[in-house]
């Protein structure tokens, strides 16, 4: 029992089926915001989206407004979106750059890293009215690895590494060294979604191999009709690839069993002569034979990090919960630092094909949600199962915990997380 607010926990999260109310509750997703949001660890974006000083983004944290921004001395800031004075907000453009935050009400003027630098008409304010306090709040916990940003609104909670542990560390190393230069580029824009479904729906669907010969059959058949590559088997519950609980509710979709050296669906491969071979001898100067080809073989494999972050092959994303059933998602398709022109081109090329606006995949997905949450409003029989595969998870040596490609150990690793995080005394 969550005794906050009535929230029966156990009841609602059992270790086989979860109750609609956790995806429908207007009390639940409140707290949610407070528990999940607010307390926790969540995803703010990539440290590669603000390269310059002035470079700024707006974002939110638990429905709050925050600027990410990099200041003058070329620092990541994360501020409060609320002017000091009268709470105004400094910032109203989504994206941009420049070189401070003057408030449109009365005119007070902000350092890129917050401080407080003009007042206007400061002569009426009293003696004691100390500038240097007045400064754009800053989010009290910031934290990145490899360039991936983290931030918390609770001062004590637990350091970044323990949040995510060091599977999920490594995960992010070998996202970032796909690059040869270490770092990747997330210049290229974003673009987003919303959808009139819960937010915990596009959770679970970052780890779900059982639906994309089902949701996604039209754009296997296009994919089949266009090349004569069949991609259906690799999502059958034939298939050799896994799924894994990283631990904290994180997981990843492992395609390595399905790729050698990458010669299969790497987003950035190209029929250009020779810009791949460049790629492939940069990434072999920099990392070794041995890990280049770990990195290339763990394509098309996917990440997520709870609550809010998942990575796929191109792109990463960042869900945002609006309402109960309101989601916004930012995709950020990323070149790689150090890569040939025409290995990005493609790789953009290959991300537009099944998640871009006119894509063939993404759509799908969004109308499964949609509908999703219409379902989940029949109430006679209130329980979505979690039971597929339970009975052939396998302990993995690393420490993971997996289950072939089609099963549910995603969802029952994301559930027992929210669970945690959502049940009595979780807050103390
Ligand atoms: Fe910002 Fe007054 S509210 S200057
Ligand atoms: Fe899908």
């Amino acid at each position: 029992m969550n005794p906050m607010r009535g929230i029966d926990v156990d009841r609602l999260v059992q270790p086989d089926r979860v109750h609609s109310h956790v995806y429908t509750d207007l009390t639940i997703f409140e707290e949610e915001i407070e528990r999940i949001f607010t307390q926790g660890w969540i995803f703010v974006g990539h440290e590669g989206e603000i390269p310059v000083p002035g470079d700024f983004r707006q974002r939110t944290m638990a429905r709050q407004p925050v600027i990410f921004v990099r200041d003058q001395h070329g620092g990541v800031q994360l501020l409060m979106n609320r002017c000091t004075h009268r709470a105004n907000a400094v910032c109203h453009l989504e994206r941009g750059n420049q070189p401070a935050f003057t408030c449109p009400y009365h005119g007070w003027r902000f350092k890129l890293d917050g401080e407080l630098a003009v007042v206007p008409f400061a002569e009426r304010f009293p003696e004691d009215f100390d500038r240097s306090a007045l400064g754009l709040r800053s989010v009290p916990r910031v934290e990145a690895h490899r360039g991936f940003v983290f931030a918390s609104l609770n001062p004590d909670v637990c350091p970044l590494k323990d949040h995510l542990g060091p599977l999920v560390m490594q995960e992010l190393d070998d996202i970032a060294d796909l690059s040869p230069e270490g770092g990747i580029d997330v210049t290229a824009g974003y673009h987003r979604l919303r959808y009139a479904g819960n937010w915990k729906l596009q959770v679970e669907n970052a780890i779900d191999g059982y639906h994309a010969n089902f949701t996604h059959r039209t754009h296997m058949d296009n994919v089949r009709f266009r090349t004569g590559f069949d991609p259906a088997p690799l999502t059958s519950s034939a298939a050799p690839a896994r799924i894994h609980a990283l631990g904290n509710g994180h997981c990843r979709w492992d395609s390595s069993s399905l790729n050698k050296s990458g010669t299969r669906a790497f987003p950035g491969k190209t029929p250009d002569p020779g810009a791949w071979e460049i790629y492939l001898d940069a990434m072999i100067a920099a990392h070794g034979k041995e890990r280049t080809d770990y990195l290339l073989s763990k394509q098309g494999s996917h990440l997520y990090i709870f609550p809010n972050f998942s990575y796929t092959g191109a792109h990463f994303r960042l869900f945002q919960p609006v309402a109960p059933d309101e989601t916004r998602v930012t995709l950020f398709p990323f070149l790689l630092k150090g890569a040939p022109r025409e290995v990005n081109r493609k790789r953009l090329r290959v991300h537009e094909t099944f998640f871009g606006p006119a894509g063939g995949g993404q759509s799908d997905d969004l109308e499964i949600f949609e509908r999703n949450q219409v379902g989940l409003g029949a109430s006679l029989d209130p329980w979505s199962l979690l039971t597929r595969g339970v009975h052939l998870e396998q302990q993995e040596a690393d420490g993971s915990v997996s289950n072939q490609i089609t099963d549910e150990l995603s969802n029952r690793t994301i559930w027992a997380k929210w669970k945690q995080m959502m049940g009595e005394g979780a807050m103390a």
